[in-house]
């Protein structure tokens, strides 16, 4: 059995030691040999490969990013993208393909799976919204430097008296600004999934400086004003048709700033947040995926995606994961506002 494994839509820690299970399992105890396909679906399709065995995945457990390459290739936007990817993976002998991937990488997946395409999934996003799974790995990693961000910041606003404002990224779900928020004591925490009333912020920030402390709000790239629209920092949208976010933190300080008079400014984490070394969470929680999901090739269980329930590692429908977004409910946020201000 000759197998496949690719990694696609942004990185995130942990995606090294995915791979790493998937080989080891799939050499030592399956017999398999391996191709891996370069920057996602653009790999399949143009036929760029690298080697892929025991020797290419000795020492990489704790690095970040993916010794594969990434890309938000879609395969469906290419002329005749189905037909290539079929192609070259009958010219490179594969029987069956790992996709390591979030909701696009893992949505393509799941129109392969349905075309025939011998695939299994593995949900990956530091975002933590996919569906069908109690947790993605790189969450636990971004939320923690998100964390770590936040208790430095407590210090140097407290000595200036000022308003510091933390973007984090979730374009459509809240999970790290939540997590990350709750974690690194914010005082304010702002998710796409509930438009914000700037004058309740402003009031919190307020009320906040009355009590001798400096307010840190932690914001969602993808948080709205309720009575305004999305903002975007540039038009580009992306091959899935995702808009780059950024741009919402120094929005609001601004307005904080010009509503309240306090010095308020803005701190974007950005990529930091998707790079270096994974947590020991992330690393047990990738590893798992990736003997679960080798283990489902052998099995020959396709069209399904490896997700965390409780401790278990069960295995779904890829649509299950992909279908719909898993976003921060109204419950969960109302947990977290009864500490804000
Ligand atoms: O991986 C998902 C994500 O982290 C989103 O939260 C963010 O909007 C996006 O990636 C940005 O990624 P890139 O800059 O690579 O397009």
């Amino acid at each position: 059995m000759r197998v496949g494994v690719l990694t696609g839509g942004g990185d995130c820690p942990g995606l090294n030691a995915v791979i790493r299970a998937v080989v080891r399992r799939g050499v030592g105890e399956y017999g398999y040999d391996f191709v891996g396909f370069r920057d996602g679906w653009r790999g399949p399709l143009e036929n760029v490969t690298s080697e892929l065995g025991i020797p290419q995945v000795r020492g990489i457990l704790p690095r970040g990013g993916t010794i594969l390459g990434s890309s938000r290739t879609n395969p469906f936007k290419v002329e005749g993208g189905v037909e290539k990817i079929t192609a070259n993976l009958n010219a490179n002998g594969v029987d069956a393909l790992i996709a390591i991937g979030g909701e696009d990488t893992l949505g393509v997946a799941t129109q392969l799976a349905n075309l025939g395409v011998n695939v299994v999934g593995i949900p990956k996003t530091i975002d933590n919204d996919l569906s069908g799974t109690d947790f993605t790995f790189g969450f636990d990693t971004a939320v923690n430097i998100a964390t770590e961000a936040i208790d430095r910041l407590h210090t140097t606003a407290e000595s200036h008296h000022r308003v510091l404002v933390v973007e984090v990224m979730g374009r459509h779900a809240g999970w790290i600004a939540l997590h990350s928020g709750i974690a690194g004591g914010a005082n304010i925490i702002l998710i796409p999934e509930q438009p914000f009333d700037i004058e309740k912020v402003c009031k919190l920030v307020e009320q906040r400086f009355e009590l001798q402390y400096a307010p840190i709000i932690v914001v969602a790239e993808g948080a709205v004003p309720a009575e305004g629209s999305m903002a975007t920092a540039s038009a580009e949208i992306d091959a899935f048709g995702h808009p780059r976010l950024g741009g919402i933190g120094d929005r609001l300080a601004g307005e904080i700033e010009r509503r309240t008079g306090k010095e308020s400014r803005a701190v974007v984490l950005g990529h930091t947040q998707r790079g270096g070394t994974p947590t020991a969470f992330d690393r047990w929680l990738a590893t798992r995926f990736g003997l679960h999901a080798i283990a489902a090739v052998h099995d020959g269980d396709f069209g399904k995606m490896v997700a965390l329930r409780g401790t278990e590692i069960v295995r779904v429908d890829l649509i299950e994961g992909t279908g719909t977004l898993k976003t921060v409910d109204p419950e969960r946020y109302s947990e977290a506002e009864v500490l804000f201000g």
